[in-house]
């Protein structure tokens, strides 16, 4: 019989986890679920014979795996899986999935909500601004980018992208332009919101020169991954410039400091909470167990994403 260990320290919704285990269970598989825990050596214990692990941004790196020996696959259930070492992961045979697409719109909705409470000033009952009209820069046109083109559509926004996957135009959604260069997106958007997956490469990219370039009353949004900004260059730009908005649904060096200074300007979520939905943690979950399921039963490993 085979273990899934559903390792969430931000839980999913129980309807999801009652979805999950139905699947599981339907397979006659052991299900056992360790959620909100505080450090990951609480959960050594209960995932030393699991088969399978179901993981949100939790980190599984080469210490979590060796307390996990009989371990074939792990799949975040969600987007990104820079909490999860790919290498050490390959070395011992086990496979890593993701379920793309499953929140995403769910977190393109946050964006939203973001940019209004902004433009109308946290609701304080000041004049602020509308969203229509004005220009959107999505960097990164994968599922979130693409459900971000989609309602701004219906905002009426005029969107621009670039993506480095597609560095040149790709059929263009919904009306959507190519900017050309990620310089040129920057340079002509005065909203951007960023759907990037976190890489090597690409930390602390979206820098002070980059940031410069926005058009006047800039905002920047960030519901990806904190590591792709560059903190410092964040506080100097909203230090500079009043005209600048940061909005963030992950941490920052200086959430503290920039909500006692431009707490008109910054905005941060409690907790990241862009594919904290009922209907993303129902989409993901059970996207989840259907893929372990594929597995165990018919070694599919679509959606793979270690070497
Ligand atoms: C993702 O990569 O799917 C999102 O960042 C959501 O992450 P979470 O499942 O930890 O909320």
């Amino acid at each position: 019989m085979k273990k899934v260990v559903i390792l969430t320290q931000k839980p999913f919704s129980s309807m999801a986890v009652d979805g999950i285990k139905e699947i599981l269970e339907a397979k006659e598989y052991s299900v056992v679920i360790v959620e909100k825990y505080k450090t990951i050596d609480e959960t050594y214990e209960t995932i030393k014979d699991a088969n399978a692990l179901i993981v949100r941004s939790d980190i599984i790196d080469e210490t979590v795996m060796d307390h996990a020996p009989e371990l074939e696959i792990i799949v975040r259930a969600g987007a990104g899986y820079d909490s999860i070492d790919l290498a050490a992961a390959s070395k011992r045979n086990i496979v890593v999935e993701n379920t793309p697409g499953q929140n995403a719109n769910a977190v393109a909705e946050l964006v939203f909500a973001m940019m209004l409470y902004n433009a109308r000033h946290h609701f304080n009952g000041s004049t602020g601004s509308e969203l229509r009209g004005k220009k959107l820069g999505i960097q990164g046109l994968g599922a979130v980018g693409k459900n971000v083109a989609r309602i701004a559509d219906g905002f009426g926004m005029d969107v621009y992208y670039f993506d480095y996957t597609f560095p040149t135009e790709v059929a263009s959604e919904r009306g959507v332009q190519f900017a050309g260069t990620l310089e040129n997106l920057y340079k002509t958007c005065q909203y951007i919101t960023i759907h990037i997956p976190l890489s090597e490469s690409n930390q602390h990219s979206i820098n002070y020169d980059l940031i410069s370039l926005m058009p006047k009353n800039a905002v920047l949004i960030n519901t990806s991954r904190s590591e792709v900004v560059d903190d410092d260059d964040i506080m100097r730009i909203l230090a500079e410039r009043p005209d600048f908005s940061y909005l963030a649904d992950v941490p920052c060096a200086y959430m503290e400091e920039m909500g006692e200074k431009y707490s008109d300007r910054s905005l941060f979520s409690l907790k990241k909470c862009g594919a904290q939905t009922a209907e993303a943690n129902n989409n993901a979950g059970m996207a989840a167990a259907n893929q372990i399921v594929n597995f165990f039963e018919s070694g599919i490993k679509k959606y793979q994403v270690n070497p």
